[in-house]
């Protein structure tokens, strides 16, 4: 029996935050940890140059720093294969195929595109390949033959995207060699999408109100410190907030189930009044090192030798590149361009 395929992706634009641990990279480990699933994940970095392309300097200093966060936060080589997107031209041939079968005004619709458009300000000289990516991204994830897509909820329109081309292909040349994925999205709005340090709805790096697996213990004690509290709650004695107090919105999320009376007496004390956020933020600072400790432990070991992590993503290349190989043949023969 063959395990049922998950695939994903991570356009590598910078390094990895909080935001993007609890939101994945954890879920990703448990996933792979169950042993019950081919696991594919990938560094997206023809994706990136779709609207960085004259910044290509970002794009490889970045495939090696989200490299190191993956295996870092506990994704394995010897259980997942981890490669890069655009050692693997198969994928860009089948874009060309799955190209015909999409109208522009289908693309132009996609409502992730459009907003991206928009933030990105690009004004009507959108780049043909940024237009498209939704195309490569079907690509991915067809290539694999992934069952499932485990994303964030701004990629549903991708997922949708793949499933139509996915249903236009078979029916087109009359076969089944594609196979239709589902996405796998967060459960709760929590794990979905961490504000920021700062109260904004976004953990991002353009705000630079995040948390980095990278970051030395000094920085993210400053950082924490730094943090967005209740601003009325002046003196220790005042009654404080605890909604959209960030503090105690993390320690929501990276609370453990034996943390929970501790952060339940905290809350309260809060409220009542007398508890300061230099405490508070003492308290979170003890819960997120015990989950960043170990991470930028390993992280800096595996940052010792660089020519190793590229090594691992060649290898890692390689296996995927067989089965992206084994699809086209696939995809080509049911279309009848295999000619010879
Ligand atoms: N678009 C995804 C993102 O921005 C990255 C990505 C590219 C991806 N190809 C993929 C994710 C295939 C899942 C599957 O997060």
């Amino acid at each position: 029996m063959t395990k049922p395929v998950i695939l994903t992706g991570d356009r590598p634009t910078g390094k990895l935050h909080l935001g993007h641990y609890v939101g994945s990279l954890k879920n990703r480990v448990l996933l792979q940890n169950e042993g019950k699933y081919d696991m594919f994940i990938f560094l997206a970095d023809q994706q990136a140059l779709t609207d960085h392309a004259k910044e290509s300097e970002i794009i490889r200093e970045s495939v090696g720093n989200v490299a190191l966060d993956y295996l870092s936060a506990g994704i394995d080589p010897a259980k997942s294969t981890i490669f890069i997107q655009s050692q693997i031209p198969e994928l860009a041939e089948l874009t060309m195929y799955y190209m015909n079968l999409v109208s522009l005004a289908r693309l132009e619709r996609n409502p992730t595109v459009k907003t991206e458009i928009a933030q990105k300000g690009f004004g009507s000289s959108i780049p043909t390949g940024f237009l498209v990516y939704p195309i490569s991204q079907s690509a991915d994830i067809t290539a694999f033959k992934a069952n499932y897509v485990p994303v964030g909820n701004d990629q549903k329109p991708m997922i949708e995207q793949t499933r139509e081309i996915v249903r236009s292909f078979n029916h087109t040349y009359k076969t089944d060699v594609l196979v239709e994925p589902e996405g796998i999205f967060p459960k709760n709005e929590a794990a979905g999408r961490l504000p920021g340090l700062d109260g904004n709805a976004k953990m991002s790096k353009s705000l630079g109100n995040g948390i980095y697996l990278s970051d030395d213990a000094d920085t993210v004690r400053k950082k924490v410190m730094s943090m967005y509290t209740d601003p009325n709650h002046v003196r220790v004695e005042d009654p404080g907030q605890v909604e959209g107090n960030m503090v105690f919105h993390y320690l929501d999320i990276f609370g453990r189930e034996e943390d929970q009376a501790d952060i339940a007496a905290m809350k309260e004390h809060y409220q009542r009044g007398g508890l300061g956020d230099v405490k508070t933020k003492r308290y979170l600072l003890d819960i997120l090192e015990r989950e960043l400790a170990p991470i930028r432990k390993r992280r800096l070991e595996y940052a010792k030798d660089m020519g190793e992590v590229f090594h691992m993503l060649e290898k890692g290349s390689e296996v995927a590149r067989e089965v992206a190989g084994q699809t086209l043949s696939e995809v080509k023969a049911a279309m009848g361009i295999n000619y010879f």
